[in-house]
């Protein structure tokens, strides 16, 4: 057994925070580690590590010939001005449905992005990322490295966002592959792991030779949560950005 200590502010850390209408980005977080996307679209930043997976994706399809990545991270002051902008041109109802309050977007985070096809004007707040062609090909692999299309049609009333074809969210596989086969938004994966409680139960996911086990640990209101782990099993943490940690645990499926 091994103990791991998890401070009371790793609840913001990880690839599966939730950051909505309701939670928002935590802005003690430093920025962490932003690269550009590609060297056509020098200014979309993301975390190194989704940009790596991003690529890898993009190369098996020859993507960016056809698909731009039109915005990245963006920092506090960016989304300010965007939603400022977005009111006056735009006006209420739009941005609402469109763009994040200020501190309450995915694009602070480093692991969101938006996509669009490669054209010489391109809507920066909707570009068009339609489900044919390249864009449907991208969208149909995205999951096994990890994307997901996070503002689907029909599920509005649960992100608080209209459809977004477009913003692409990392969430690091197993989760995307999970929340892709049963058509979970991230709000609704949260929900989906909390009865599988550290310890007691977990949910069991088989990809290629691995078995995975994912399970939610409650943070402890105040200080640091205590986490034993099992000492064979590789393991990978997450925040959820709103009261826990997820685990996520796996072995190699012995050849039989
Ligand atoms: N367009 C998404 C919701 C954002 O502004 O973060
Ligand atoms: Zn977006």
């Amino acid at each position: 057994m091994e103990t791991v200590w998890l401070r009371e502010d790793a609840v913001h850390f990880g690839n599966l925070i939730l950051v909505n209408g309701r939670h928002p980005y935590w802005i003690g977080k430093s920025r962490g580690n932003l690269v550009s996307v590609n060297v056509w679209d020098r200014n979309a930043l993301l975390d190194r590590y989704v940009v790596k997976l991003l690529s890898e994706l993009m190369g098996e399809l020859d993507g960016w010939k056809e698909i731009a990545a039109v915005s990245g991270w963006r920092s506090l002051r960016e989304q300010q001005e965007l939603y400022a902008e977005s009111l006056r041109e735009n006006g209420e109802e739009f941005t609402r449905q469109y763009v994040a309050l200020p501190n309450h977007s995915e694009h602070q985070t480093g692991l969101a992005v938006d996509l669009g096809v490669r054209q010489g004007e391109i809507d920066f707040i909707r570009p068009e990322f339609p489900y044919s062609g390249v864009c449907q090909r991208f969208r149909e692999r995205a999951a096994r490295f990890g994307f997901v299309e996070r503002y689907p049609k029909g599920k509005e009333e649960v992100t608080g966002i209209a459809h977004e074809p477009w913003h692409f969210r990392y969430v690091g596989t197993p989760h995307a592959e999970i929340m892709a086969e049963h058509g979970m938004v991230l709000e609704e994966y949260i929900d989906f792991l909390r009865p599988y409680v550290y310890g007691r139960g977990c949910y069991s996911y088989q990809t290629g030779n691995l078995d995975i086990k994912v399970s939610y640990l409650e943070a402890e209101k105040t200080g640091e949560t205590r986490l034993e782990i099992d000492g064979d099993a590789a393991y990978s943490i997450s925040g959820n950005n709103v009261d826990g940690f997820i685990i996520t645990m796996w072995k190699v499926r012995a050849e039989r």
